[in-house]
């Protein structure tokens, strides 16, 4: 296979809003500038929600007027409803995120609103991000399991991907947000919404709780997808999922798509050492298997 895969670096959001540890502003800064040298093309790069309920994320209008924008660097940012938007906007944030679930019970806790609801709250954004052209990045969390309900039925994943898609997001990131999911499972939720909603208009999201995220990686990779999610130091989770651990690391994943002789584009070296730096400001080990193996070479 030789080929093209475009990596998601989500650290800087889905990492940063459920670590421990409350990285200050200007590590956050630091953090996208590193990113930006590795040769990543897309990193989501904070979350305009509610400081109530994302409180590690509040200073997203600051670290949008901190970071240094790399030209062929997308940075684009969470956005749950029209005041997001806008305060996002007033950030200088060029793309942006809308998100929602195929779980009504995950959807109500994540952000206070059925799935309907919450799409109606896109609607605005969608329409001011057109006049404004400003892509928007659409999201199905719980695509593979969901810690209230259990198991999703793959109807309601590729309806709520579909709407999102017929709505105008160019792109949906399909999200195993408590990271259950396992290679087969994977690749059957891919196909069953690429059926509905172009391939190319797809991206899958893997957490890593249950060690199955490379895997899944892997056999979506081998169905067709050509843009994954990762974050830097396997760092994240989602707050309002408990148990979710972090994000499949981009190192790890960069090393595998690297051995399916796909490239990313981007320098493992650099990646790897970010993921180090990263680990050190959180206080903690990273999360890369390849970020550690390197580090003892
Ligand atoms: P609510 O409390 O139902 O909303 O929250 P509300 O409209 O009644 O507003 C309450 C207060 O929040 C008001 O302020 C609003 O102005 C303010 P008050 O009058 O109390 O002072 N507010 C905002 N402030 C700043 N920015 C905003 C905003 N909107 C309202 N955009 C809401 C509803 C959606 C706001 C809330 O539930 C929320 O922010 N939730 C975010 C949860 C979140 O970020 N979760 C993690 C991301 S999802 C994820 O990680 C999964 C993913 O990675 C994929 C995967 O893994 O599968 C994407
Ligand atoms: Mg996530």
């Amino acid at each position: 296979m030789n080929d093209f895969v475009r990596i998601v670096e989500v650290g800087p959001r889905d990492g940063l809003q459920n670590e421990a540890a409350m990285l200050a502003t200007a590590d956050k800064i630091a953090l996208v500038d590193r990113l930006s040298a590795t040769g990543l093309r897309s990193i989501e790069a904070t979350s305009f929600v509610s400081p109530k309920w994302v409180p590690q994320l509040a200073d997203a209008a600051e670290v949008m007027a901190g970071i240094r924008r790399h030209p062929g660097v997308s940075y684009p940012v969470l956005v749950p409803n029209e005041h997001g938007y806008e305060r996002a906007r007033a950030a200088g944030a060029g793309e942006v995120a809308v998100f929602t679930a195929a779980s009504e019970a995950f959807n109500r806790r994540n952000i206070n609103a059925s799935i309907d609801e919450s799409i109606e709250r896109f609607v605005p954004v969608l329409a001011r991000a057109q006049l404004d052209r400003v892509p928007v990045r659409g999201y199905v969390s719980t695509v593979l399991g969901c810690p209230y309900r259990g198991d999703v039925p793959l109807d309601d994943v590729v309806r709520v991907a579909r709407r999102l898609h017929e709505l105008g997001c160019h792109e949906i990131s399909l999200g195993d947000t408590i990271g259950v999911g396992t290679p087969l499972k994977a690749r059957r939720m891919l196909l069953a919404v690429a059926a509905e909603v172009p391939m190319a208009a797809l991206a899958v999201h893997f957490h890593d709780t249950y060690g199955c995220a490379l895997a899944n990686v892997a056999a979506c990779v081998e169905a067709g997808v050509r843009v994954a999610d990762s974050a830097v130091a396997g760092t994240g989770g989602c707050p309002y999922a408990r148990g979710a651990s972090g994000n499949v690391a981009s190192e790890d994943l960069v090393y595998m798509l690297r051995g399916m002789g796909i490239d990313t584009g981007i320098d493992l070296e650099a990646l790897a050492e970010t993921g180090r730096w990263l680990a050190l400001r959180l206080g903690r080990e990273t999360g890369s298997k390849v970020g550690r193996a390197l580090a003892a070479a």
